[in-house]
Parts: structure tokens; C-alpha cells; sequence
């Protein structure tokens, strides 16, 4: 549940500090050229050389850096008039569409996020666990006794199947997946810098992005209206989104329906196939933790692969091994707000135009919250440590009332996707050492990641042989 609105602190701020100033920088640049070759490492001297909040120039900026649970508190709180998302993420506007999420006034965009919910609840769990563990059974159906896959392209392929059951519902997967994944990588790609700047230049990544966001309206419109002939009622998102009402009791129109699918796929795609890869990685190489977790695994699946949600939700130490893939590895490395207006923040002066940021990446590496924060280390969800408990310590997922909507259902789906994997077969790093791509937006491991599988028993049965 959202936090109830803090006051704005629209004040006389000019008697106020501003934030403490990283040294270096160019003259009128700043920081831009290391952000643009090393933003984590950037983001991470701000922490180190300014403390808990601290301040660098960025495209002719001020961005203002918030590390430290009670600093993303301060941030998470502001109301979106004073700290917007949607003035920081302009950018996304015409992927999802105007008026829609970023692109809608914020208390439009509150209801519209708020129509999510009943997508969500633990009804719709039970579904979409069943989907995904389907969808991971047929997708490994032809894999045989061994062999290998390279994990980024496998988990893409295999997250892009169930977020498309899930979210788009039955007709997208089964007779317009080909033609989504061609709109949706467009789309894609319609995400690059140049948005900053402006997200409508006249540059074919933009007009291709245009084109495939106005045939994904279309595709969706047809959706809509075959299934109120048919009479058919999904259990997705979609259905969801049909069903829902603003307030004053109008419906979504295909438009908004069309770009509040997209901005779920978006959100919970790329984000979820990037964890699933790392929490795989991150257990292969730390065969204690591997071990346990597929102990669990086997001793509830082994003989049965009934993977019913209540079941799922009970995997603890699946559960604490995709957090700490998450803690180590946030996708969503750096979260953005835009200042509309001047205020106070922790007693420092942020004015109107500065960009104000909190990084996951920098947070989960912070020594006075995490133990040996570097370490992949499961246990410490578990009792008498829960160190992810303090608030807005643990921020993969951010906080306030922009946190994750979807960050059960995410969790649910890589443990999904663990259980069945690991209940059948054995894996093994096949590659090199795996490192983080830092190139987009969304950050996962760097391709190729090679990954031997072996069908669980072949390798008893081979030596005994
Ligand atoms: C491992 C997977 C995921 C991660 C790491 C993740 C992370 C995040 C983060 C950090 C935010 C906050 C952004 C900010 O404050 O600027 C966010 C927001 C959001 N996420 Fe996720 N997410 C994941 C999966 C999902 C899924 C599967 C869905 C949908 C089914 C989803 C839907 C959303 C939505 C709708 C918001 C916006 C909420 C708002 O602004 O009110 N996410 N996510």
C-alpha cells in the first residue's frame, strides 16, 4: 500500500545547502562523459566521496544522489508534484502512449495503476503459476538426457512466452506471438538517449518505434473486440484492464488498454528473464546455496510435479537465492525523479529542474546495511538476520507508492521457473566467468552465458554404467 503523502516543502529554499559536490567533472559537461562509460562507478563515488546524498552535473544538470535507507525514504515520500517519475521517464511516453501511465497526469495515472491490482491478487497467482510452469515444461520438452543453452537468449525466449500468456492473455501467445515479438522488439528499440533530448526526433529508431506502437493499438483493438463476441473471459491482464473503471465510471479506451499491456511487459519482461539468468548463475557458482536449494526442490517435486502455488510460495530458500540475485544484480539500477518545483530534502536544497536519483546498485553494496554486501549470501533473509526488513534498505523494487506492482508475481515466476528446472535436471557453467552487461537500460549478464544441463540421474546412471 501506497505511503501516505508527506507535505511538499515548498519553502524559501535559497537559505538552504545545496547537496555536497563531486569533485572533477569539465566544465559545462560535468560528469556526463564518466556517467555515459561508467554510471555505476559514478554513482558509486558520489556515495563514497559525498555521503548520503551528493550532487554531480549531467547533460547540463544537477543530479542529486540519495544512498542509504533513510535517504530513499526522504526521496520515496515527496509527492509527484514536487519528485515526478513521469517528467524523469518522458522518454517512455510514446511506447506506452499519451495518456497513459508516465505520459497521464499523475492522479490518472494512479488509477490506472490502481486497475492492476485485481490482475494481481492471490486468484490470478494460482493461473499464472500454472501457466508458467507449463510453459517451462514445454519449452524444455525436447532437451533430452544433456546439452546446452546460452541462458540470456534462453530465459528471454522462455519469460517472453509466460509474461505474454500471463499479461497479454491466449490469443497474443497462440496466434500473434510472432508478429508481437517484431512490434514489441521495435519498441524496444525505440528506447535509446536521443529520448532525453527529445523522445519525438525525427530518427527512423523513433518512427519505427511509432509505427509499431500504432499497430499494437490495432492488435489489441482486434483482441478486444473478438473476445466481447466470442463472450470468452480471460484470467490476464487484459481482461483485467476491459473490465476496469475510472472513477467517474468510464472505461479504459483500446488505446489505454493497448499501452498499459505494454508498460507491464515492460516492467516485469526484460527484468524478470535478467533474474531468472542470475539466479541460476549466482547458484552454480556458490554450490552450498545450489545444493540447498535443490534439496528443497526435489524433496516437494521429485516425485510429483504439482507445482501449485501454495507449494511455491513455501520454496524459502529458492525464495531467499532470486532476492539475493536481485540484491546483487537490480536490474533497475538507477531510479529517476524529476523536481518540478524547489523544496527540501534531509535539510538540502533541491531546486526546480534537478534530477534526484536513488541507485539499487549503490544501496545493496552499502556495508552498514548489508553484511559483506558483496557476497551472495541467501541466509541473510533468514531468522534472527532479515536485513532486507529495515525499510527501504532492500530497493530492487524501489519504494513509496511507485514500488513494484508486480514484484510478487515476479518472484513467484522465477521460483516457477527454478523449481521446474532444477527439479529435472543438473547445470553447470560451461563458459567464462560471467560478467554484467552495462550496455541499456534494464542491466543482466553479459552474453554469451554458456550453461551445460544433464537430465537429473543420467549422470548416476552414466557411472554406474
Ligand atoms: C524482477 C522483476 C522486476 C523488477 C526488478 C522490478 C523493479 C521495479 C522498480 C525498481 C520499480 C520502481 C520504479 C521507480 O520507482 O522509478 C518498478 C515499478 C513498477 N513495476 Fe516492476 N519490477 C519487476 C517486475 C515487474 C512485473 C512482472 C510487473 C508487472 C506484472 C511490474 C510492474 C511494475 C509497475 C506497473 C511499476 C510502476 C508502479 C508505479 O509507478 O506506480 N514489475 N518495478
Amino acid at each position: 500500500m501506497a505511503p501516505a503523502q508527506t507535505t511538499a516543502t515548498p519553502l524559501a529554499t535559497r537559505s538552504l545547502e545545496r547537496p555536497p559536490k563531486l569533485k572533477g567533472g569539465l566544465p559545462l559537461i560535468g560528469h556526463t562523459m564518466a556517467f555515459v562509460k561508467d554510471t555505476i562507478g559514478l554513482l558509486q563515488k558520489t556515495y563514497d566521496e559525498c555521503g548520503r546524498v551528493g550532487r554531480f552535473k549531467l547533460f547540463g544538470k544537477d543530479m542529486i544522489l540519495f544512498t542509504g535507507p533513510e535517504a530513499h525514504e526522504a526521496l520515496f515520500r515527496q509527492p509527484d508534484e514536487v519528485l515526478s517519475p513521469n517528467a524523469a521517464y518522458k522518454m517512455m511516453v510514446p511506447v506506452f502512449g499519451e495518456g497513459v501511465a508516465y505520459g497521464a497526469e499523475p492522479a490518472k495515472m494512479a488509477e490506472q495503476m490502481h486497475m492492476l491490482y485485481p490482475a494481481l491478487r492471490n486468484n490470478r497467482m494460482r493461473t499464472y503459476t500454472e501457466i508458467v510452469a507449463r510453459e517451462t515444461q514445454e519449452t524444455i520438452a525436447d532437451w533430452g538426457d544433456e546439452g546446452e543453452i546460452e541462458a540470456g537468449e534462453f530465459f528471454g525466449m522462455l519469460t517472453n512466452y509466460t509474461s505474454s500468456s500471463c499479461l497479454l492473455g491466449r490469443e497474443f501467445r497462440n496466434e500473434m506471438n510472432e508478429e508481437f515479438s517484431k512490434v514489441y522488439y521495435d519498441l524496444e528499440r525505440g528506447i535509446v538517449a536521443w529520448g532525453y533530448i527529445h523522445p519525438y526526433l525525427p530518427i527512423p529508431a523513433f518512427r519505427r518505434r511509432d509505427r509499431a506502437r500504432a499497430r499494437l493499438g490495432d492488435m489489441v483493438a482486434e483482441i478486444v473486440e473478438k473476445r466481447k463476441r466470442s463472450g470468452y473471459h480471460g484470467e490476464d491482464f487484459l481482461q483485467t484492464l476491459m473490465d476496469a473503471e475510472y472513477s467517474d465510471g468510464s472505461k479504459l479506451s483500446d488505446h489505454e488498454i493497448s499501452g498499459m499491456l505494454v508498460a507491464a511487459m515492460f516492467a516485469g519482461h526484460h527484468t524478470s528473464s535478467v533474474t531468472t539468468a542470475w539466479t541460476l548463475i549466482e547458484l552454480l557458482q556458490h554450490p552450498r546455496f545450489l545444493g540447498e536449494v535443490r534439496n528443497e526442490i526435489r524433496a516437494r517435486y521429485a516425485d510429483a510435479e504439482d507445482y501449485s502455488f501454495e507449494s511455491l510460495r513455501d520454496l524459502e530458500k529458492t525464495e531467499g537465492a532470486v532476492k539475493e540475485a536481485l540484491r546483487i544484480h537490480p536490474p533497475l539500477f538507477i531510479l529517476l525523479r524529476a523536481a518540478l518545483e524547489d523544496c527540501e530534502i534531509l535539510g538540502y536544497q533541491v531546486k526546480k529542474g534537478d534530477w534526484v536519483a536513488v541507485s539499487p546498485m549503490v544501496a545493496h553494496r552499502d556495508p552498514d546495511v548489508f553484511e559483506n554486501p558483496l557476497e551472495f549470501d541467501p541466509d541473510r533473509y533468514g531468522p534472527r538476520r532479515e536485513e532486507d526488513k529495515r525499510p527501504f534498505a532492500y530497493i530492487a523494487f524501489g519504494g513509496g507508492r511507485h514500488k513494484c506492482m508486480g514484484n510478487a508475481f515476479a518472484i513467484l515466476q522465477i521460483k516457477t521457473i527454478m523449481a521446474v528446472l532444477l527439479n529435472r535436471y543438473d547445470f553447470e557453467l560451461a563458459g567464462d566467468p560471467v560478467e554484467t552487461d552495462f550496455q541499456g537500460l534494464v542491466l543482466g549478464p553479459k552474453p554469451p552465458i554458456r550453461i551445460r544441463y544433464r537430465r537429473r540421474g543420467a549422470t548416476d546412471a552414466r557411472l554406474s554404467a
